[in-house]
């Protein structure tokens, strides 16, 4: 082999019962193995499983290796924080009143406007290496405080600026029906996305828009709405459902033919099994429950189910200011009874193929990206030792792009 990288003598490696596999229901999570052993990478890519003598060696003595996390709902890139929201929320304020006060995406939506490209680029950019040093080696981006048609775009552009500027690869989401814009009713603007499809599919790398189904936001008809404009398009449909209040849009966004329904704090058990028996995923998003005391997902139902079951940050300045997806994982193996395995699988393959990327992300099968994690212990510890930060060092395409100082020594051959 030319220029491989062996990372020899794991004490687990976390691999697909099948390496083929593009998503894995959540029932199955337990076939994943954890076996001792090696992994080598060629290039770019996975090679196998037999440590060379012939490649660089890299010491993973003590280390699980795990696939790079994939981070499928964030809503980079986005300028300034509103933490004093959090106070509010804190106190007791409900989060729809958050908003009808002026606070909420609107006050995001100002704070972008407010922003030059630069400043919100600088602010995006240092989130994302932070998501990094955290193990996300493939993030997604959504448009959604731009709340105006120049806005929206720009907010895109922004997304595939980023997406240049960071060792990561992602796709981007326009989120075009996020909160209805002053001056317009949730059916009139709806108006304006359509209008904007042009512009978004020629002008921008959007790969899927995404509604936000709530009373304070958009409807049900919206959203079938929304499906049909991204079906012409050829754009995968992402919708944010069921999150404060439950709209019964779990089955709605099935036919309109949904790649994934996010949130589902509030979903009904009697829709579970429409969803398992869908092709489209369950995003969950402990995060934003966490942080906004919203009701819990029914997490456990849903792996029992059979769905295709998820986990994202949702990294955004009001409901999950949260970078870290192995806190993510912590608190939905708490909250959700899941196991570890659960746990990686809903942020690995499930989370690429909602992102249409698990072909070439999201496992460690020989042929797909080597975008890999060294950790420091067991993958047990990752919900265990609740709020520390595993991620020994973090490969993306077989390039050591991060690696934690007390680990530097294992990585002597391979300069970084
Ligand atoms: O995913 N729910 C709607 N959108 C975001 C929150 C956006 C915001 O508060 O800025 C979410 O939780
Ligand atoms: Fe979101």
């Amino acid at each position: 082999m030319g220029s491989c990288i062996a990372l020899a003598g794991a004490s687990e490696v976390l691999r697909l019962p099948d390496d083929n596999l593009e998503r894995l229901p959540q029932s199955r999570a337990e076939e994943l193995t954890l076996e001792p052993g090696d992994l080598v990478i060629d290039g770019s890519l996975v090679a196998g499983f037999e440590a060379d003598a012939s490649c660089l060696q890299v010491d993973a003595s003590g280390c699980a290796i795990v696939p790079g996390l994939v981070d499928c709902h964030t809503h980079l890139p986005f300028a300034g924080w509103r933490a004093q929201e959090y106070a509010l929320k804190i106190a007791g304020t409900p989060y729809e009143e958050i908003s009808r006060r002026g606070g909420g995406i609107r006050a995001s939506a100002q704070a972008l406007v407010m922003g030059s490209n630069d400043q919100v680029l600088a602010q995006s950019r240092a989130l994302a290496a932070e998501a990094l040093r955290h193990g996300t080696t493939t993030l997604e981006c959504k448009s959604g405080y731009g709340l105006s048609v120049e806005g929206e775009l720009r907010a895109l552009l922004l997304a595939d600026a980023l997406l240049d500027q960071v060792p990561q690869a992602g796709t981007v989401t326009a989120l075009l029906a996020h909160a209805v814009p002053d001056g317009y009713t949730a059916a009139s603007w709806m108006d304006e996305v359509e209008g904007m499809l042009d512009a978004v599919v020629s002008e921008t790398r959007a790969s899927a828009l995404d509604i936000f189904v709530e009373s304070i936001a958009f409807s049900n008809d919206d959203l079938l709405r929304m499906g049909r404009l991204a079906h012409e398009r050829g754009l995968a449909l992402r919708a944010h459902v069921e999150q404060l209040s439950s709209h019964g849009s779990v089955p709605v966004a099935i036919a309109a033919g949904a790649r994934s329904v996010d949130h589902l704090s509030c979903m009904p058990l009697s829709d579970i099994p429409a969803l398992a028996a869908s092709e489209c995923a369950a995003v969950l998003l402990p995060g934003a429950e966490f942080i906004g005391n919203e009701h819990v997902a029914p997490g456990r139902e849903l792996a029992d189910s059979g769905a295709v079951c998820v986990l994202a940050t949702d990294l955004n300045p009001g409901t999950s200011p949260v970078v870290s997806m192995p806190l993510i994982a912590g608190l939905a193996v708490r909250r959700y009874n899941w196991s570890v395995k659960e746990a990686l699988l809903a942020m690995t393959l499930n989370a690429a193929w909602v992102l249409g990327l698990s072909g070439s992300v999201g496992a460690l099968s020989p042929g797909r990206r080597a975008d890999v994690l060294l950790l420091d212990a067991p993958v047990s510890h990752i919900p265990y030792r609740f709020g520390h930060n595993p991620v020994a060092a973090v490969i993306i395409g077989g390039r050591p792009v991060w690696v934690r100082e007390d680990h530097r020594w294992r990585f002597e051959a391979v300069k970084p």
